[in-house]
């Protein structure tokens, strides 16, 4: 059910999070501040930091941040809406649209009550019915139990054309709402089943709602498995299979592991590796690791070693690889960040998880997981495979694709983490890899005074300093007129910057839920110390470099486009270009004269 803005407005005045924090941790205040060890990791010396002017908190130490209901999503892993409604109930707020339904809602909750019912259904013909026998032999033959079983929910669907339909129909569903969930299929004669004859996996958001189903066949037709179709309860990309069963063993071990099938996952689960969820046949996505690291510090995907399960670490990795993808960015982020650890196992010769584990037990599988890699090292292993190391050539192209990488992650640590990496593929020294590190990045016309990774790193300082200051002292945020978003590189600090731009003065009010990351890095630039003697001067100075790197930047593209023009041919366009470039490098010049 929506609550208003109004109502989370109100909660959000009222309630302290100084309060609710220290239901968890103990806060000892210092100045301004409240101090403690941060509840979201392991620590000794206390890193964690509330704001209780501002109502905010942040972990110097793990990078989590946020406000009052991101920390109540957090440390009670609710959604939004229902962080909201504790915090509420903690001091005694009435929501008072709480009763009043919007408009889709009601239509929602009878979704979820119709698929509640087909689960029902599919576990009384599983259990209860000639039908369903065969479904059940065939779960008994892979070693399933009664309460594996029921612990997921399974059933069978009839190999009927429409007994899930007519059963619900005469129970009083409605027919588009059967077709809205994908349960039925409209076709020339009617309405009937989608499933038919197959084992019925139910597939459940993170409250346990069953959000959509998966089928397998008995046999060997295909194809193999049938899911619903997505639909206003169901997205593949932001759904994980057995994360409601897993998200406490998660938490408590701090990891998860992302296996390829559903009877993978039950398979594990069964023999007590409780932190095993799947994707539902597709690309694990960057929707699917913010998901997760709601719940573990490191998410480690399993990929079976037969030709599809490579072809799926494909395609993970080219989330990573074409970092032109759209979407990239949170993966990055999440990769740079450090807060998720991303490792890759491959199974051994042509056993997925649920064999291995019907075959020896969980050890072996435990064993290829406990050998799991670096998804950035692994990722730059796919890429050198695909050259010919051996030739000067082949090293050079290998080294070129694998800097593609390489040159969009943010931090300067990472960066140099991996190109000792790469030095190491290629058989090579640092310094060599930094060469070529160097001329890539001429080649892409990127302004290289030194390692382009010190000259990142700078910019995303410089970047940094700006939106702290701006966000921490709004007496100076007159200067963000004068800035635009493409004064910074990094997205995420293209997005702080819009956010900024919209507080009004002195106000300092996020939209939440839309983005708990973005929640979690303001509240850091909010909450970190400015080391500077005088403000206004420092200020100034960022400032100045901020302009001067954008500056440069334009001067760098339009130095390629006047390279690509023929000033003969085009000479009108070329000389206003020129005239242009030259405005740049003058006004360039004038800002380095004055710092
Ligand atoms: P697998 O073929 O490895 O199936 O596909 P599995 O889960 O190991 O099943 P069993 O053990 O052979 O019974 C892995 C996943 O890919 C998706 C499903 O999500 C499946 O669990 N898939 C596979 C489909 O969506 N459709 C298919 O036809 C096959
Ligand atoms: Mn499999």
């Amino acid at each position: 059910m929506a609550i208003s803005e109004e109502d989370i407005n109100a909660v959000r005045e009222r309630a302290d999070l100084v309060q609710i924090v220290s239901e968890h941790v103990s806060l000892k205040k210092k100045g301004k501040y409240f101090w403690g060890c941060c509840p979201f990791h392991k620590e000794k010396t206390p890193s964690f930091k509330v704001d209780p002017v501002l109502q905010l908190y942040h972990c110097f130490g793990c990078g989590e941040g946020g406000n009052i209901f991101t920390f109540v999503m957090k440390m009670e892993r609710l959604d939004f809406a229902d962080a909201v409604r504790a915090v509420a109930d903690s001091i005694g707020y009435m929501l008072r649209y709480e009763g009043v339904r919007k408009k889709g809602e009601g239509g929602r909750k009878r979704l979820y009550e119709l698929n509640e019912k087909a689960v029902g259904f599919y576990q009384y013909v599983l259990s209860k019915t000639d039908q369903g026998k065969r479904g059940l032999d065939y779960l008994k033959g892979r070693g399933f139990s009664d309460r594996t079983i029921a612990d997921f929910s399974l059933g069978f669907s009839p190999a009927t054309w429409d007994s899930l339909t007519k059963n619900l129909l005469k129970k009083g569903a409605k027919q588009e709402d059967l077709l809205a969930v994908g349960l039925s299929i409209k076709g020339e004669r009617g309405i009937y089943d989608r499933f038919r004859g197959r084992v019925i996996f139910p597939i459940t958001d993170l409250k346990g709602q069953t959000v959509a189903f998966g089928g397998r066949v008995l046999g060997d037709e295909t194809p193999k498995y049938m899911n619903s179709p997505e639909s206003v309860l169901f997205k593949k990309s932001n759904t994980l299979y057995g994360l409601f069963q897993a998200k406490n063993e998660i938490v408590r071990e701090g990891r998860a592991l992302v296996v390829e099938g559903y009877t993978d996952v039950i398979a594990l689960h069964q023999a007590g590796v409780k932190t095993a969820v799947a994707t539902l046949g597709t690309a694990f996505t960057e929707e699917h690791l913010a998901l997760l690291s709601r719940f573990a510090e490191k998410v480690v995907l399993v990929f079976d070693s037969d030709a599809a399960g490579l072809k799926a670490a494909e395609r993970g990795i080219a989330y990573v690889t074409d970092f032109r993808m759209p979407g990239l960015e949170s993966v990055r982020d999440l990769l740079n960040k450090g807060g998720t650890e991303v490792m890759v196992a491959v199974l051994p010769a042509g056993l997925d998880p649920a064999e291995m584990i019907e075959k020896s037990g969980p050890e072996s599988f435990l064993d290829a997981v406990g050998g799991a890699v670096d998804f950035m090292d692994f990722a730059i292993d796919r890429v050198v495979r695909r050259f010919d190391l051996s030739t000067t050539g082949g090293r050079t192209k290998a080294a070129r694709a694998v800097l593609e990488i390489i040159a969009t992650l943010d931090s300067a640590v990472a960066q140099e983490q991996y190109l000792k990496v790469l030095a190491r593929k290629l058989e090579t020294d640092l310094d060599s890899v930094l060469l070529e590190l160097r001329r890539f990045a001429k080649g892409r016309a990127v302004n290289a005074s030194g390692s382009p990774a010190a000259r990142w790193d700078v910019q995303s300082f410089v970047e940094r300093e700006f939106l702290k200051i701006a966000l921490q002292k709004p007496e100076l945020r007159e200067r963000l007129q004068e800035v635009g978003s493409d004064y910074f590189v990094s997205p995420v600090n293209q997005r702080v910057f819009a956010v900024l731009s919209q507080i009004g003065e002195g106000k300092f009010e996020l939209d939440l839920p839309a983005d708990e990351e973005l929640t979690s890095l303001v509240s850091g630039l909010t909450l970190e110390e400015i080391a500077a003697d005088n403000l206004t001067d420092y200020f100034s100075d960022i400032f100045a470099r901020l302009k001067e790197f954008y500056l440069q930047r334009q001067i760098n593209s339009l130095r390629l486009k006047l390279e690509q023009l023929n000033p003969i041919k085009n000479s009108r366009g070329y000389d206003e270009l020129f005239a242009e470039l030259l405005r740049l490098e003058t006004e360039k010049r004038s800002l380095k004269s004055r710092t």
